[in-house]
């Protein structure tokens, strides 16, 4: 059995006096939009021809905004998410991130702006199965060039409540637990952007609620915006607005 360090300090990650948001070099505006969507239109291929997923969805999200992305499952809202951070390209339109038009960059500059920006949550999780859950939390920060990845990562998951899985691989952790870990992944760097997808999907009632006020937590600490795709209507209920998503349209 490895063992497992309990004394986890129970501290937030200082907050830097002066943080860099803003300050990227991608970035067009410090009054620019959080997010700016325009015409965003995703068509794939399928067997029978052409399959639209997204038809020309508009919408705007405010700095400090709490954003709540609702409806049912299969209408495009992973698809929406994905394509907000620029992992996937779109067919058509445009996505602003604080005024940068993301899609005008190469891959290169969206991995930057990704990486000064932007938390992700992913509705799959994504962690890295070889790294543990200590070691994927660090990640973005050694990424930052943060000298203090290790106890920023550590007093993240104490924040979800895994101070005592800092060293268990991802198969080795439950769904929840795992959720969690891509929840302190996305956190740990204190993006001014966070966007995540379903984040309580696999967490009983009393964590989801620790989830949910820990995102909100960081909303306010931060001011940082929050854009969640959720079936769970308490949730949206605390976002400051909710837009419905049906069969790739806004409604
Ligand atoms: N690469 C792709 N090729 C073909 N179809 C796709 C592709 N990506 C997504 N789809 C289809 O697009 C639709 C929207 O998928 P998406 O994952 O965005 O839905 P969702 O709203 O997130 O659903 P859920 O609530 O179940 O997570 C689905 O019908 C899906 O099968
Ligand atoms: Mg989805």
């Amino acid at each position: 059995m490895p063992d497992f360090p309990h004394a986890t300090a129970n501290f937030i990650p200082d907050s830097p006096a002066s943080d860099n948001r803003g300050r990227h070099p991608a970035t067009a505006s410090g009054d620019a939009a959080a997010i700016a969507v325009t015409g965003l239109t995703k068509r794939v291929a399928d067997a029978s021809g052409e399959l639209t997923i997204l038809h020309s969805v508009d919408f705007t999200v405010q700095k400090a905004e709490t954003l709540a992305i609702v409806g049912a499952s299969g209408s495009g809202k992973s698809t929406l998410l994905g394509l907000l951070a620029g992992l996937d390209t779109p067919s058509d339109g445009k996505v602003l991130i604080d005024g940068t038009d993301i899609f005008a960059l190469d891959e290169d500059g969206r991995a930057s702006l990704r990486k000064a920006k932007l938390g992700f949550v992913f509705q799959s999780f994504q962690l890295l199965p070889h790294l543990t859950a200590v070691e994927n939390v660090m990640l973005p920060l050694e990424l930052a060039g943060d000298g203090d990845a290790r106890p920023k990562a550590e007093a993240m998951l104490g924040r979800v409540g895994l101070s005592s899985r800092l060293k268990h691989y991802p198969k080795y952790l439950s769904g929840g637990e795992q959720q969690r870990v891509a929840l302190a992944r996305a956190f740990v760097t204190q993006p001014p952007l966070l966007l995540a997808d379903e984040p309580t999907g696999s967490l009983d009632a009393a964590t989801g609620e620790a989830v949910i006020a820990l995102m909100f937590e960081l909303n306010r600490e931060h001011g940082s915006t929050l854009v969640l795709v959720t079936h769970d209507p308490a949730m949206a209920a605390r976002c400051g607005r909710t837009i419905t998503i049906a069969a790739g349209r806004l409604v």
